[in-house]
């Protein structure tokens, strides 16, 4: 049992922010037991940590972000999607058929994620399954719940990204036999999206799907290239969902769509129907997309929603960011097509950052009893003129914040030290 004291700041539910100013959490076995403002007598022998002017908040959890391009970030951002893909993204993912270059490149993203408080993340690796097997290992090692892909891609890009359908079927099936037991960071179907993506290798991805009980990750409806991709590709599909609907991608394990910025009813019903998650990357859709998710539209239609930091179509890794970054753009989509979109509230953009997508990672995402305690304290963003209240200090902390503001950090209830 370990007792903390801070402020405490979680989403109670998605319009609303829970606050515990100068408040007891008691964690045991790795899950919250309860808070309480004065600290019941029976605990009075246990040790405080405590953290002072300190907001412990929960972790974030990252539903859509592209490892390989870690080394991308914040480059060749005047690209749109066709292009980027083509000149900056492609050449950088070839090069992790070196997988002594992925160690490199991996180190370096597992520990910056960290740093930035994420905490659990749907990732996705290259074609590469050597290097994607390192991620996904390094990644379980640190304790990161979540999920890694090997990515499929058999058509529309350069020479030494495209696999042959069977091998690239095959190499899957292994990564999903070394992996699928895992407790941490699990194996996860990732067929890049349609533009590259045979049917054959689909079809074949669905068997695999039913055999092993494995979701699946993809881009969806990401763009109006890609959409009428999607369409001229696969003009049996009403929509870019029911491509992976027709191959039994959708009922096997969680299924989470990047972007979902130009969703047909058809692809919102299909979605629905199996709950699965649409992901808004908001500095990706600024930066390369060129489309603003109807997140407000989609929330009151009861659609799961998380966020995705997209590195490096994105540029920053921390998902804090893109909470606000999520809040803004929504106003941005309310303001030039008002009958599209509603403004969403900052608590709504927490809450889906953290909570919404915590139940992806099982039981996390919150620091309601009965939570597993995946936590972060920040601290710094007051002013000696004007004290925050806590949640204005979690606000801020997503606009201004930097992972300097991160004092410390819980995963499983255990402190992380290194
Ligand atoms: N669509 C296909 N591949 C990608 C990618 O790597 N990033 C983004 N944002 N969109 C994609
Ligand atoms: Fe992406």
């Amino acid at each position: 049992m370990q007792i903390i004291h801070a402020d405490i700041v979680y989403s109670e539910d998605r319009e609303h922010l829970a606050s515990h100013p100068d408040s007891y959490i008691a964690v045991e076995n790795g899950r919250v037991k309860g808070i309480w403002a004065v600290l019941p007598e029976e605990y009075a022998n246990i040790p405080v940590t405590d953290y002072k002017t300190g907001v412990l908040i929960p972790a974030f959890s990252d539903l859509h972000v592209h490892a390989p391009q870690y080394l991308n970030r914040g480059l060749e951002m005047d690209l749109l999607l066709a292009d980027w893909l083509d000149k900056c993204t492609f050449p950088m993912e070839a090069r992790y058929a070196d997988t002594e270059f992925a160690k490199l490149a991996y180190d370096a993203f597992v520990d910056d994620m960290i740093a930035n408080g994420t905490m659990h993340a749907c990732v996705y690796g290259t074609i590469h399954s050597e290097a994607t097997s390192y991620l996904l290992e390094r990644m379980d090692r640190k304790g990161i719940k979540g999920f890694v892909g090997k990515v499929n891609m058999d058509r529309s890009a350069q020479e030494d990204l495209l696999e042959d359908t069977a091998r690239s079927i095959r190499e899957t099936e292994e990564f999903l036999e070394k992996y699928s037991s895992n407790c941490n960071t699990k194996p996860i179907l990732t067929p890049r999206f349609a533009p590259t993506c045979t049917r054959e290798l689909i079809n074949g991805l669905g068997i695999l799907g039913k055999k092993y009980n494995v979701g699946m990750q993809t881009h969806l409806v990401e763009s109006m290239w890609e959409a009428e991709q999607a369409r001229s590709l696969f003009p049996e599909c009403s929509c870019d969902t029911e491509i992976y609907e027709r191959a039994g991608l959708m009922d096997n394990g969680p299924v989470i769509g990047g972007h979902f910025i130009f969703p047909s009813e058809d692809d919102i019903r299909i979605m629905q129907k199996y709950d699965c998650y649409a992901v808004q990357c908001p500095d990706a859709t600024i930066s390369v997309i060129a489309g603003i998710m109807q997140t407000g539209t989609l929330l009151d239609k009861g659609m799961k929603i998380g966020l995705g930091s997209d590195i490096s179509a994105g540029h920053h890794i921390g998902v804090y960011t893109q909470a606000a970054r999520s809040v803004q753009l929504s106003k941005l989509k309310n303001f030039y097509e008002p009958e599209d979109n509603r403004k969403i509230t900052f608590p709504e953009a927490f809450w889906m950052a953290t909570k919404q997508s915590g139940q992806l990672f099982g039981g996390t995402g919150s620091l309601e009893p009965g939570s597993v305690f995946d936590a972060l304290v920040i601290d710094g963003l007051s002013d000696a003129a004007r004290k925050l209240l806590p949640e204005q200090t979690v606000e801020r902390f997503c606009y201004i914040g930097t992972k300097h503001n991160i004092k410390a950090r819980y995963l499983n209830g255990a402190k992380i030290t290194d």
